[in-house]
């Protein structure tokens, strides 16, 4: 690949063709220089009016807490952060953040208290992988922003982070359409998002209808005005989001330029599609046979491949739902020489079992296909169960969250597909994914901190700050150090419960893959940004409310954040510089954008 840096002309011709302006010339303040022109004294007084109102409508439109905006003091619990158990001490929020977190904290007035004698109080755990209304499989997954966050808050979940799919191929309209659809649907959590690249378009391969895509452009786009820092590639899922192995190269050493993190769905596509088409002519439709077209090989041959890409492009590679033995122990072959490749599991890896595909009752076996599909619980989830307390190969804990209703996965749309409610569509036809936003918590307490397979700063660690550090928004989420946010859970470990379908906050017609489990460890209470929205197993006044109204309604009181995070602020390039951006910038035969030059540490 020639490297030679083209002048300025270069530059604006391509930018041109390509309709994206990328040579950041800064805009000087159109708002200071038309205050300026503007004879200030006239229009200070309608802005602060207009300040006024604004903020009237939002405070009626804020959430009802139990604390009600107090200060909230916490006593007496066990507080556990990522290094370590601190017993009988107090953690004293204000304003939203931790201020405090020691023995004996003076009482102040007008605090709102919450005793946790007897509980672990810990960071608010981060799901780093969700699937929100997500087109998917010809339908949408179940669970919109709402029923998300009231799953978070009772499973002690407080920072979701979403997959944007591209429409058209084109990411920045994926950005925006999700966006709009968080706006509109409203969310009582804080979010972040990644986004899925499934193809790289640019001056060398045009796309056919959108001559000017320059997928390269907007991954450079994204990461610097958007604060989305991570891309994922699908190299499943054929003919619909996977990526070819060119394109995947491509994808990760722009990845390596920005700092983004590059992400991974491992499965060979090309080898599931010839499994799919020869279950198919053998006359296997079940959903058990979904199972047989996408043997645990080809999840270790694909995560192989990643890894040893990554490690030629010099990319961070996180491996999403990793769901077999023989997958993490690619994982932690690549890491003998090559650390910046880790792995993710989910919590139905090391819960579920592929035998309880093997039913003729096509409700049940159905809820439980998901891509990659977890295997055998005494081999696979064993295996996962070790590396995560290993932290190595595994360093978090998401859901892969991506709910239907069991009619949808009996048939996604009788007009497309050859199936009716009588009889149910073949397994390849089945909508991928599986629930889990509002029981992680508790059931890796139960599998892994309960069986002393790990300690409780390892639980906080899995659940929530690897997260945080490996997608960059640490020390704000994943710590209870004095000025983090003060998202904070109080969880009994000596309660046990049943998970009950009829009791859940996801959609109510999605089959809980996990009904009927019994667990040991229950979240009591989610306290997000300093505000206590879930206590005692109870929603505040404020979302309690909210189940009674319409869509829109319920989009006034969305109170969630967005996340934004810098390049490079992944713990994963922890030993890499910020690129040295000394305005040069240049594109290469193959589209490919260069910033600057990148310094190592070595050479500072
Ligand atoms: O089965 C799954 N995993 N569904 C969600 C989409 C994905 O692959 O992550
Ligand atoms: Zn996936
Ligand atoms: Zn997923």
């Amino acid at each position: 690949m020639s490297h030679q840096s083209p002048n300025l002309h270069d530059l604006f011709v391509f930018s041109a063709q390509t309709g994206l302006h990328l040579l950041v010339v800064k805009q000087p303040n159109k708002m200071a220089s038309w205050m300026v022109s503007t004879n200030i004294k006239i229009v200070l007084p309608f802005l602060f009016i207009a300040l006024l109102l604004t903020m009237s409508i939002i405070h009626a439109d804020r959430l009802e807490s139990f604390n009600q905006g107090k200060p909230i003091l916490i006593r007496n619990g066990l507080v556990v952060d990522e290094f370590n158990e601190h017993p009988n001490t107090d953690v004293l929020i204000v304003d939203g953040r931790i201020l405090q977190v020691g023995q004996n904290l003076p009482m102040m007035q007008d605090v709102y208290i919450i005793d946790a004698t007897g509980h672990i109080v810990i960071p608010g755990a981060i799901d780093p992988h969700c699937h929100i209304s997500m087109p998917f499989m010809s339908t949408v997954t179940a669970d919109d922003w709402q029923s998300a966050s009231l799953a978070g808050l009772a499973g002690g979940t407080l920072t979701i982070f979403d997959f944007i799919l591209p429409i058209d191929h084109s990411l920045t309209a994926g950005v925006e359409q999700w966006k709009k659809r968080v706006q509109e649907q409203g969310t009582l959590i804080d979010y972040s998002f990644h986004v899925a690249v499934t193809g790289i378009f640019g001056p060398k391969n045009p796309h056919p209808r959108n001559q000017t895509l320059c997928t390269l452009c907007e991954m450079y786009q994204i990461t610097e005005d958007e604060g989305i820092t991570s891309f994922k590639f699908f190299l499943a899922y054929k003919n619909a989001l996977m990526i070819r192995d060119d394109d995947f190269l491509l994808g990760l050493q722009q990845c390596s330029q920005l700092g983004a993190l590059a992400l991974v769905h491992a499965e060979n596509g090309d080898a599931v599609d010839k499994g799919i088409h020869d279950a198919l002519a053998e006359n296997c439709f079940a959903p058990k046979c979904h199972l047989r077209s996408r043997p645990s090989i080809l999840e270790a041959e694909a995560t192989n491949r990643a890894a040893i890409l990554a490690q030629f492009a010099d990319a961070a590679l996180y491996v999403v739902h990793v769901q077999s033995k023989a997958a993490v122990e690619a994982i932690s072959r690549v890491r003998h020489t090559y650390k910046r490749v880790v792995g993710e599991a989910v919590v139905s890896g090391f819960t579920l079992d592929e035998r309880w595909l093997d039913t003729d009752d096509f409700d049940e076996a159905s809820k439980y296909v998901m891509s990659p599909p977890f295997h055998l619980l005494d081999v696979d989830g064993v295996a996962i169960k070790e590396a995560l307390a290993g932290e190595d190969s595994l360093q978090t804990i998401g859901t892969d969250h991506a709910t239907f209703t069991k009619r949808q996965k009996r048939c996604v749309n009788e007009l497309l597909n050859d199936c009716s409610q009588d009889k149910p569509q073949s397994f390849n036809r089945i909508p991928n994914g599986v629930n889990g936003i509002e029981e992680r918590v508790a059931m890796t307490y139960d599998k892994l901190v309960h069986t002393k397979m790990i300690s409780l700063s390892q639980f906080v660690r899995l659940i929530s700050t690897n997260s945080a550090k490996l997608f960059g928004i640490y020390p704000q989420k994943g710590s209870l150090a004095t000025g983090s946010d003060a998202d904070v859970v109080i969880f009994d470990p000596n309660r046990k419960w049943t998970i009950d379908q009829a009791k859940q906050n996801i959609h109510p017609e999605v089959s809980n893959v996990f009904h009927g489990m019994h667990v040991q460890g229950k979240v009591l209470t989610s306290i997000s940004r300093g505000e206590v929205l879930y206590e005692n197993e109870s929603f505040a006044p404020g979302v309690a409310r909210l189940k009674s109204m319409t869509s829109s309604q319920k989009a006034l009181f969305s109170r969630g954040k967005f996340i934004g995070r810098e390049p490079f602020s992944s713990e994963l390039y922890r030993d890499l510089a910020r690129f040295k951006n000394n305005g040069e910038v240049y594109v290469d035969e193959n589209g490919l954008l260069h910033i600057g030059k990148r310094i190592k540490h070595d050479e500072l």
